[in-house]
């Protein structure tokens, strides 16, 4: 086949949070893809970029106290060690906010509206007046409309899931400032998707193989004509007011692009940037008619990627992507029970920090995925499982039973010629080319590793009918044992290409061992020597991945201040109903008949004596008090008890638990209080 070029891109991230484990599975799967065209020897120009723009990020940067391009260039700056862990080679990282983007947004703008397709209509709004800015519908919560929950969003109820449109919430605030929003009359810009050029150039796009099969059945329904003769697509809405973090439109101060607008625009400055800066044409490659087009998504962004993002390419004189490859979600041993504080997310970076080798994570993810649009489930069993059973035990092993016997017994030279079963063997690997070829091609990639693995099954076949390890114990079958080795160093090579796109770090450490490359698909020489075998890859431990899902240590429980949790709230009211008041301990006595009770008599300035019973006698002898000043509760009602009445309540202090903390404290002013006064 002669050599292709092509244009490949996964989705732009939001540049408001680290990756996670599904950023990680879309790079994966589409990085294999890249690796392997390379290997057929197709010229690939991969980009992707940071989605800068749109009120998520304005808002969160102004949180964080930094301007946007700030917020967004810290995000970017992080961005590093994710795709070097996980061996994803993008040739190019851009930003939408980069100045490529922000000419080729407002020229896309201009060349749609030389074609008719850029409309204006007043559209009524709600506006936060305090903030002084229209409100994304993520920024206006009120009551649901439907089951009057609180605090809903501006587009759908999490309680009764009702969707409807933010001016039907009841009494709706702004997010941003809690003030009532105000509806206000702003000309917006639309694409007019609904155009009958747009839904005629659409249907041909999409079923012209642009789209796998279950995605074509969803986007049928957005072109179909409703009830009404209409299509359910409407015109798109593509601008947004100021304040808003983006790329101003042309002539219309204080109007932005919408973000969904520049971020798929994003691609093209990004690979514009990449040619910039290696000194190619970027507008020769993009009007070479057999670049081809590709763009790796996910299943919640189909409607952008394969309605406004074509129709945007098409109408404004661009290239129309090749195809849209939509991959499901990545789950999380989504049989277990969630629990928050089992932490049950795989978090990237805590992957790498274990010490895990991250070509286990590209194995098991391409054993698991195909080419339709279907969610993964990362299981951590089946994960220990197929790395060690397959990718260990059933691959790395051919060349570490083969390897020791050929360095030690024939200086590690290889031998070409084969016992017959040997060289059918491989000749039935190597037949095997093109079946595996066709299987990454259409990013099958779960039926490929099936296949190399079943052709390591045939491989362990032969090592147990020829078993090594006996030929090394009978010299005269010397020559036997060094054809045998050979043909599963042979063997072994062939399957490391095999598997290169998956795993492209073993693939160079099996380059070292037998001296060639693997960087082509069907180069196939024999190999002739290797150098000493060093251990390929390890083994899963369960304690790596038991760690991996520990939830992160957890803050230790707060001590209770006291031995017992601060009693609920109450208002000044409540506490003013509380008299407090300074006492003088007058006279003090030990209570015949109690061993727990002291009975004091108090002078709160009422020009008489209050009797109040108290239960400090393990703490205090008489004398220790008589004369002391206090704080007691004067309005407590009167009590009757054992030994008398108590007319009130001296304050004291003790722990919860007096075992933990013995102790009782008899509070007293600071000087200059006198009885009688207040405690406010
Ligand atoms: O959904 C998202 O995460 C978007 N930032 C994807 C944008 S893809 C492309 F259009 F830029
Ligand atoms: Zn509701």
């Amino acid at each position: 086949m002669s050599q292709r070029r092509l244009f490949v891109t996964t989705a732009l991230p939001y540049a408001n949070g680290n990756f996670h484990i599904g950023h990680i599975m879309e790079y994966i799967q589409a990085d294999i893809w890249v690796r392997y065209q390379r290997m057929q020897g197709h010229e690939v120009n991969f980009v992707c970029a940071d989605d800068a723009h749109g009120a998520p990020i304005m808002i969160a940067a102004e949180k964080a106290g930094k301007t946007p391009q700030q917020f967004v260039a810290d995000i970017a700056a992080g961005r590093k060690p994710y795709l070097e862990g996980f061996h994803i080679a993008f040739d190019n990282w851009h930003s939408t906010d980069g100045p490529e983007n922000h000419a080729l947004a407002q020229q896309v703008y201009l060349d749609l509206k030389k074609a008719g397709l850029i409309d204006t209509r007043t559209i009524e709004q709600f506006f936060d007046p305090e903030k002084n800015m229209f409100l994304p519908d993520r920024f206006i919560k009120g009551e649901c409309p439907k089951c009057s929950a609180r605090d809903q969003y501006g587009d759908n109820c999490e309680s009764c899931g009702a969707v409807y449109a933010p001016t039907e919430l009841k009494n709706p605030f702004s997010a941003l400032s809690g003030a009532t929003p105000v509806l206000k009359n702003s000309e917006h810009f639309f694409f007019k998707l609904s155009d009958p050029r747009c839904i005629a150039f659409l249907k041909d796009w999409t079923t012209s193989g642009a789209v796998q099969p279950e995605v074509l059945n969803k986007i049928t329904e957005w072109i179909a004509p409703g009830e009404d003769g209409r299509p359910k697509m409407g015109d798109w809405d593509i601008s947004r007011d100021a304040p808003y973090f983006g790329i101003e439109i042309p002539d219309a101060p204080g109007k932005y692009f919408y973000v969904w607008l520049d971020a798929p625009i994003g691609y093209l400055a990004s690979l514009k940037n990449y040619f910039d800066k290696t000194g190619r044409d970027f507008d020769a490659f993009m009007a070479d008619p057999s670049t081809e087009q590709y763009h790796f998504i996910g299943k919640d962004i189909i409607t952008f990627h394969t309605l406004f993002w074509p129709a945007m390419l098409h109408f404004s004189g661009r290239k129309v992507p090749s195809q849209v490859f939509v991959h499901g979600f990545l789950t999380v041993n989504s049989g277990e029970k969630m629990s928050k504080s089992r932490g049950t997310g795989l978090d990237p970076l805590k992957y790498l920090s274990l010490g895990m080798n991250p070509e286990w994570l590209r194995y098991y993810l391409a054993a698991k995925l195909n080419a339709k649009n279907e969610d993964v489930d990362f299981n951590a069993e089946d994960f220990m499982l197929r790395v060690n059973s397959d990718l260990v035990g059933k691959f790395i092993n051919i060349a570490s039973r083969a390897a020791g016997f050929l360095t030690k017994r024939f200086g590690g030279q290889l031998t070409h010629s084969f016992d017959t079963q040997g060289a059918a063997l491989l000749q039935a690997l190597r037949n095997a080319s093109s079946e595996i070829a066709t299987l990454y091609q259409e990013r099958e990639y779960g039926r490929a590793t099936r296949e190399i693995m079943a052709m390591a099954d045939q491989v362990n076949v032969y090592v147990d009918q020829n078993k090594p390890w006996e030929l090394a114990k009978d010299e005269a079958q010397n020559d036997k044992l060094h054809q045998v080795c050979s043909v599963l160093i042979n063997a072994f090579a062939q399957l490391s290409r095999y598997l290169a796109p998956v795993l492209p770090a073993l693939a160079v450490q099996v380059e070292k061992l037998i001296g060639q490359k693997l960087d082509r698909w069907d180069a196939a020489a024999e190999v002739d020597a290797i150098a000493p075998y060093q251990h390929l890859m390890q083994r899963v431990v369960p304690e790596q991945l038991a760690s991996l899902f520990e939830a992160p240590a957890a803050a230790p429980e707060p001590e209770l201040p006291g031995g017992e949790a601060i009693a609920p709230t109450i208002s000044i009211e409540d506490f003013a109903k509380i008299d407090l008041r300074i006492a003088r301990i007058v006279d003090c006595q030990a209570v015949e008949g109690s061993t727990k009770l002291l009975r004091l008599s108090l002078d709160v300035g009422e020009g008489r004596l209050r009797q109040v019973f108290s239960g400090i006698a393990s703490q205090y002898k008489p004398q220790d008090l008589q004369g002391k000043l206090t704080v007691m509760v004067a309005n407590l009602a009167p009590r009757k008890m054992k030994f008398g009445i108590s007319e009130g309540m001296v304050l004291a202090a003790s722990h919860a638990d007096d075992k933990a903390q013995p102790g009782i404290h008899v509070l007293e002013p600071s000087a200059g209080a006198q009885p009688g006064m207040r405690i406010h």
